[in-house]
């Protein structure tokens, strides 16, 4: 990866939170409560929580939760901090996420983002996301739509080549 070193990505741990919350807080208007990471990490079994770790400090740089729900993957929450975007940590830490899931039998992505997003849909649609749905005034800040983004092929071998890319 150009311009930035010693990326590795790793499950979250109870130890990163306030720094994830931090990542949460500076990129959305309606970030989660600190509180809902570490549920996410002790009581949600579904839930499989990454962050990207940079530098030889190990700085939390992006942070990603996703549910897998049966055999679907989907994404909770993804954000990399102000001072490390464009590097693609966003793009490896969704691949890590994803691969992982697939491991675990997931056959289908899902996630929602705002209509605004335009950075994030065109993160997901370099994965393969497409835009299945619409969620009309679904949040409650601003009252924008929401995009239901799905990813549809995981298992197939094109997309496992496609996330490989990234990593
Ligand atoms: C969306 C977000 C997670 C992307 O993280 P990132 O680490 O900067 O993304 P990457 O560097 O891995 O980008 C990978 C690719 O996504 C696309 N992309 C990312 N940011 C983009 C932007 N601002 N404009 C256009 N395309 C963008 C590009 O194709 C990019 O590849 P490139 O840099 O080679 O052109 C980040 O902008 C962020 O945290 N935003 C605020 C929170 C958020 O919106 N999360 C998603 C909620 S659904």
């Amino acid at each position: 990866m150009a311009g930035i070193e010693r990326v590795v990505v790793r499950r979250m741990e109870l130890a990163d939170v306030e720094a994830v919350h931090q990542i949460d807080t500076l990129s959305f208007s309606l970030p989660w409560p600190e509180r809902s990471f570490r549920f996410e990490l002790l009581e949600n079994p579904l839930s499989r929580a990454w962050v990207a770790v940079v530098g030889e400090e190990k700085q939390i740089a992006a942070m990603m939760v996703l549910w897998l729900i049966v055999d679907e993957a989907h994404i909770g929450t993804l954000a990399t901090h102000p001072n490390f975007r464009r590097l693609g940590l966003g793009a490896r830490l969704l691949a890590h996420g994803l691969l992982a899931a697939r491991e675990e039998g997931a056959q289908q992505s899902f996630l929602e983002v705002r209509r605004g997003n335009l950075a994030a849909q065109a993160l997901y649609q370099r994965f393969g996301y497409e835009v299945t749905a619409v969620r009309a005034r679904y949040y409650r800040d601003n009252g924008e739509d929401a995009l239901l983004m799905t990813l549809a092929d995981l298992q197939s071998e094109a997309c496992r080549v496609r996330l490989t890319a990234f990593l």
